[in-house]
């Protein structure tokens, strides 16, 4: 992270790594959490939750999401993401993450991964350039 990240989303990012310390990781051993800003001022966040079907496992960010909309309902919109993990890895969030937080996303919402040069902060639309819509008629 800059020395001009704020406040605001250096908290973010401590909760998202509290949140890792939540995380049901048996498989991969790779504990994430996430934080999720929403626009009426809450927080949300999630941990990984894996199965021993492997393709079952929900990842942190979509945890958070689906979290955070069951608990606010679907008007929510999201300001702020920050991710973290406990295995001092690069952790971006995953396509099928950047899919499903687009509907909720807004586009200049800061979205703060662990990178290899350390803590990364980029737009959501930087993140997810072309992601599918449906726009029914
Ligand atoms: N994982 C996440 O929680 N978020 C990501 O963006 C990438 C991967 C989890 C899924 C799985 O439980 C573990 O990390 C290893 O892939």
């Amino acid at each position: 992270m800059t020395k001009s990240t704020s406040p605001a989303l250096k908290k973010l990012m401590e909760m998202a790594q509290k949140a890792a310390q939540n995380a049901y990781a048996p498989y991969s051993k790779f504990r994430v959490g996430a934080a999720l800003q929403l626009s009426n001022g809450e927080t949300v966040m999630g941990a990984n939750v894996e199965n021993a079907s492997y393709g079952l496992s929900i990842c942190a960010e979509r945890a958070a999401l689906v979290r955070a909309v069951s608990q606010f309902g679907p008007k929510i919109r999201i300001v702020a993401v920050a991710v973290a993990n406990l295995n001092k890895m690069p952790s971006p969030p995953c396509g099928a993450c950047r899919q499903m937080l687009a509907e909720f996303a807004e586009p200049d919402a800061p979205v703060m991964f662990p990178a290899a040069e350390g803590t990364r902060s980029i737009a959501f639309s930087d993140l997810l350039p072309l992601g599918f819509e449906m726009k029914l008629k």
